[in-house]
């Protein structure tokens, strides 16, 4: 057995409990991984949380990294020993998007890697960046591989275009760094000015508090000289999506991420229309899109922002501070 973490039915703070399940040899095509940490994502908080809550008892967190210690009859892609990181969609490994939804997602649908060790199909895993820490490596699942689908393989990035990111959440700074990166210049938005700062370190180009600047599309077209930028992270939902699309030059893409401001809200039809935008929808990305990401991170060097690590035990209290939206970046256990 092995020390696991439970969400019961519903979800909420009051229906996690710390247990246990059961350890197996991996079968054929199948390896066993001894987690050491997870990062936080929205959507963790929402199962955890009970916003989305699970109908069946689930040991939730799709962002899970470790090491390889045991591997099934036919595996070559992995020996023990191995670092690794989950994938978001064991089933999607290649091409056009395939998967709707949860239904398939560990953390969700099925059961995820807030737990001391899993079997499972090769496919829930790759290899992690190398010289990365088991929390480095955990960031990038959810937030790291919607940051550069959006960017790299939806928004064709190229150098010398400019990106607009949002806030200082897990998926708008891992879009500044990839940003970065690729030769693009970055405009970075924040509530806080010595979160400004912090970006401004990580090497944005424009910084606007969006709290004292709330039409802030417009300062957005003044920084590009009327232009607009080429890609927006679009992170905020229904409050940020007007001052989004203002931001956004004429055949512009806007990658529409999050949620943080709720789920629905107005949509101005006309403005997509005349400024011939280009809304795509993001639901992470592939098994492919993630090696190829970590390739690129091999290459060049980059690390990921880690603001604060808690032990497994206290995922809760892991939550509750992404819940004060006081951290930047990302947020890990350790297990
Ligand atoms: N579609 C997908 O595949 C996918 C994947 C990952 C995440 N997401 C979604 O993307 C969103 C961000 O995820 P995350 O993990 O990066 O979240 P996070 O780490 O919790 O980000 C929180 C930060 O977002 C910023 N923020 C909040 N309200 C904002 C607003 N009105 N305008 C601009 N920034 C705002 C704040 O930054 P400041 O404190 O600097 O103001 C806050 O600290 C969530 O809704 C999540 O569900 C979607």
């Amino acid at each position: 057995m092995s020390k696991a973490i439970y969400v019961q039915p519903g979800g909420g703070y009051d229906k996690v409990i710390v247990g246990s399940c059961p350890a197996r040899e991996p079968a054929a095509g199948e390896i066993t991984v001894r987690l050491r940490a997870n990062s936080l994502n929205y959507h963790d908080f929402a199962v955890v949380s009970g916003m989305w809550g699970p109908s069946e008892p689930r040991i939730p967190m799709a962002d899970g990294a470790g090491e390889v210690i045991a591997v099934g009859a036919g595996v070559s892609e992995f020996a023990v020993g191995d670092q690794v990181v989950s994938t978001f969609f064991p089933d999607w490994l290649d091409g056009e998007p395939l998967v709707e939804g949860f239904a398939t997602v560990p953390g969700d649908g099925i059961d995820g890697y807030a737990r001391e060790t899993v079997t499972a199909r090769v496919t829930s895993f790759t290899r992690a960046p190398k010289g990365w820490s088991h929390a480095e490596a955990a960031t990038l699942t959810t937030a790291g591989l919607t940051a550069w689908r959006a960017l790299m393989v939806d928004g064709a990035l190229k150098p010398g275009e400019t990106v607009l990111v949002q806030g200082t959440g897990g998926v708008s700074i891992f879009a500044l760094q990839f940003a970065k990166l690729a030769g693009a210049s970055v405009i970075a938005t924040s509530s806080s000015d010595d979160k400004l700062e912090r970006l401004r370190g990580l090497g944005a180009d424009h910084l606007i508090n969006y709290r004292s600047t709330p039409e802030w599309g417009q300062r957005v077209l003044e920084l590009t000289d009327g232009r607009g930028v080429d890609h927006v992270i679009e992170v905020g939902g229904p409050a940020t999506l007007v001052q989004s699309m203002a931001a956004t030059r004429i055949g512009g893409h806007i990658a529409v991420i999050g949620i943080l401001t709720g789920v629905a809200g107005e949509l101005p039809l006309v403005t997509a229309l005349v400024r011939q935008l280009r809304l795509q929808g993001v639901l992470v990305g592939s098994r492919t899109q993630q090696q190829e990401m970590i390739r690129a991170i091999d290459a060049n060097g980059l690390r990921p922002v880690i603001d604060r690590h808690f032990p497994l035990e206290q995922i809760c209290d892991a939550f509750r501070y992404q819940e004060s939206n006081r951290h930047f970046g990302k947020i890990c256990l350790d297990i």
